[in-house]
């Protein structure tokens, strides 16, 4: 048995979306790069770079594991370059896409040898938390008017556009991507690609992935495009666990397990969305609230129903803990950092990476 806290990666749970990713390219004509922001447990890359074309980054250091660990395509985007780091950037990527005009400028010199782009903002998404929204009201996320960007055409040769968020509905993201062509026609028809970003939820169970291909093979005609999608939450939906061990339980008006993990350490964005982390079956007489171990008064992961009362030494396996969840982790109370197992298809599981205190006092000076 692996000692308890650890990510487990379940290869064959990776393997429908990867299916389904896989099929979304062949009948769209649609590219599909994975967005490391999101996932970059490389250990699994191995697998995943049959089913998809490459990665798109966020910084330099995203950019190089993409190109190093990945392969393949390896898109450059980044909110701001520093002068320091642009020529490294330029040196792992295939395209760089400029957030503002004024970067592109800046680093005209630097990135005249790869393909360039520009981050543009229609000002409509699908997002509802302001935190997350790219068309919040004084977004710095893209250049948003067309008049401003028809002079630099010369430069660059495509646009990404990120404005989907947690999107599962395909109306929304066919109303939002004929918002899109209203607004951005004419830069759109100069275009040779047009990366539409991440956000949408095309690997969920009822999502119309058919009708999906179609518009997206629809845009891509229209504007004589290759169209990219950058999924980050959809290539990995659904495959890993976060494997935790009950260390002592209380009653104090309810029921509470101490588990011998963290939220804030381990699945911070949930905190950070106020989102309860998810359990299975979650149904049975006994309800319990699960706490993490830090001492922060609200390191919960949620109140769960169980079949069972819980006791100290029982195993809770809490659901959907890839996405924006390993790539945040952090040493917050010094707790014991989950080690990463993967669970390969033959259904034997193999620890790739264990934390020790050397890497948590490395983590510091
Ligand atoms: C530019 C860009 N591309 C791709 C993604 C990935 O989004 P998701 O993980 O929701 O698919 C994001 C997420 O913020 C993003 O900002």
């Amino acid at each position: 048995m692996i000692q308890t806290p650890y990510y487990l990666i379940d290869k064959s749970k990776l393997l429908l979306n990867m299916e389904k990713i896989a099929r979304l390219r062949e009948l769209s004509g649609a590219k599909a790069l994975l967005a490391l922001k999101c996932f970059a447990t490389w250990g699994v890359f191995d697998f995943m770079r049959d089913y998809m074309d490459g990665t798109t980054s966020s910084s330099l250091n995203e950019v190089r594991l993409g190109h190093e660990r990945f392969g393949k395509e390896t898109h450059a985007y980044s909110v701001a370059y520093a002068d320091y780091e642009i020529d490294e950037v330029v040196s792992h990527a295939d395209k760089i896409i400029f957030n503002s005009i004024g970067q592109l400028q800046r680093f005209d010199r630097q990135s005249s040898g790869i393909v360039r782009g520009l981050r543009l903002n229609p000002g409509v998404s699908s997002s509802s938390f302001d935190l997350a929204d790219p068309a919040r009201p004084f977004s710095r996320l893209g250049e948003w008017d067309v008049k401003k960007v028809e002079p630099v055409m010369d430069m660059i040769s495509g646009f990404m556009i990120h404005n989907n968020c947690e999107n599962g509905d395909f109306d929304l993201f066919d109303r939002m991507l004929g918002a899109i062509e209203e607004k951005f026609a004419p830069l759109l028809r100069r275009a040779e690609w047009v990366s539409l970003g991440g956000g949408i939820h095309f690997t969920g169970e009822s999502y119309p992935l058919e009708k999906f291909a179609e518009r997206l093979k629809r845009f891509s005609g229209e504007y004589d495009v290759q169209v990219y999608l950058e999924p980050g939450e959809a290539s990995i939906t659904k495959s890993t666990t976060l494997e935790v061990t009950v260390l002592d339980t209380l009653y104090n008006g309810k029921n509470l397990a101490i588990v011998d993990s963290s939220i804030e350490a381990h699945m911070l964005d949930l905190l950070i969305y106020r989102e309860s982390a998810k359990l299975a079956p979650n149904k049975g007489p006994h309800r319990w609230m699960i706490c993490g171990k830090s001492c922060l008064a609200g390191d919960i992961f949620g109140e769960f129903d169980f079949e069972n009362e819980i006791s100290v030494g029982d195993r809770i396996s809490i659901q959907d803990a890839a996405g924006y969840t390993m790539v945040k982790k952090n040493w917050f109370n010094g707790v014991k950092m989950p080690a990463i197992a993967i669970r390969e298809l033959d259904g034997s599981i193999r620890t790739v990476r264990d934390f020790t205190y050397a890497d948590y006092e490395q983590s510091l000076s």
